[in-house]
């Protein structure tokens, strides 16, 4: 995946000048913190220089996971047309930025953000996009959403991983309270990130939530550890993003989960497959999370016709209907 040029002319200019030594070192230490899930009380995105090594070394990244997660939720729910997001924990506006390429229909967002640093880059960067109208709110969330409005589309990305248990539990409950539709959540593809998303989706689904994507089903879970649920989305990578993360290769998997829920059922379900497909000659083999609740490992062959041709074109994290 290549990002939009509006996207990538922006972080070309909030990066020009600035040297890739500095992005570099401190796009180290942000992944040191990241990697650990440090929580000590500090943002990892407090200063300027960590907010600029979060645009050279990670915003390509979450975007891309964050537009496939919007994508996939799109594809479950073909009638949703959201004219308003409310995205918190926004960073430099990424969701913005995804939800906005994904639908055309948005014409306000709200983006809460604790890090001034990060939202002044933020704001910058929307500068350079045809996005839309958007307000920026100061503040934690706990505090910040205290009078917010609902939205149709409600966003939390690569968020929970900086909160305990508690805070978690506690704004994934007040998010789903501002949602008049839908609500999606990313987190890293690890085995954390997938517990926590979870912990998220048995909350949401006692209090009412339709399951969008990408789960075929609102069963429990059949993913047991050590295996866990996650999907992987391939970016192009920029030269800046490569010298500052060192890197030789152009291009980097971003790895992902997300859940999205809505307050009304969309589209039925569909599998929805979990690895990357392996093919052979005249056949496919898919694993896959089915509607009756279970992952198990499909064969495709050339005698399933239409099915078979969708099999081939699919890919890990797509849907097969
Ligand atoms: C890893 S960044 C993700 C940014 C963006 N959502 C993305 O996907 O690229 C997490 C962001 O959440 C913000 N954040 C963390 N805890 C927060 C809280 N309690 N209230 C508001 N923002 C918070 C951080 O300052 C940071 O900008």
């Amino acid at each position: 995946m290549e990002l939009p040029a509006p996207l990538r002319a922006a972080l070309d200019r909030a990066l020009d000048g600035h040297s890739i030594g500095a992005l570099a070192s401190a796009g180290s230490t942000l992944s040191r913190r990241y990697r650990a899930e440090t929580r000590d009380g500090r943002l990892h995105l407090a200063d300027e220089a960590a907010a600029l090594a979060y645009l050279a070394t990670r915003m390509p990244a979450t975007f891309s996971a964050v537009r496939r997660a919007l994508i996939e939720t799109a594809g479950r729910a073909p009638g949703f047309s959201p004219r308003t997001l409310l995205d918190v924990g926004a960073g430099p506006g990424t969701v913005l930025w995804a939800a906005s390429d994904v639908w055309q229909t948005l014409d306000h967002a709200r983006l809460v953000e604790a890090s001034r640093a990060i939202r002044a880059c933020g704001e910058g960067l929307a500068q350079g996009g045809d996005l839309p109208e958007r307000v920026w709110i100061d503040g934690r969330a706990e505090e910040a959403l205290g009078d917010a409005q609902p939205a149709d589309l409600v966003t939390l990305a690569y968020v929970l991983d900086e909160l305990d248990e508690a805070a978690r539990g506690r704004l994934v409950a007040r998010l789903w309270a501002l949602t008049r539709d839908m609500l999606v959540l990313v987190e890293p593809g690890t085995p954390a990130g997938w517990g926590r998303i979870l912990a998220a989706r048995e909350a949401l689904l006692a209090d009412g939530a339709h399951m969008i994507a990408p789960c075929a089903h609102a069963l429990s879970c059949p993913i047991e550890a050590p295996d866990w649920c996650h999907f992987a989305e391939r970016l192009a990578r920029s030269r800046a993003h490569r010298l500052a993360k060192g890197a030789e290769a152009p291009y980097e998997d971003e790895k992902f989960i997300f859940l999205a829920v809505s307050r009304r059922p969309h589209d039925g379900p569909a599998e929805r497959i979990l690895a990357r497909p392996q093919a052979g000659s005249g056949k496919v083999r898919l694993k896959v999370c089915a509607p009756d609740g279970s992952a198990r490992t499909l064969l495709v062959t050339r005698r399933d016709g239409e099915r078979f041709k969708a099999a081939r074109r699919a890919d890990w994290g797509d849907s097969l209907d």
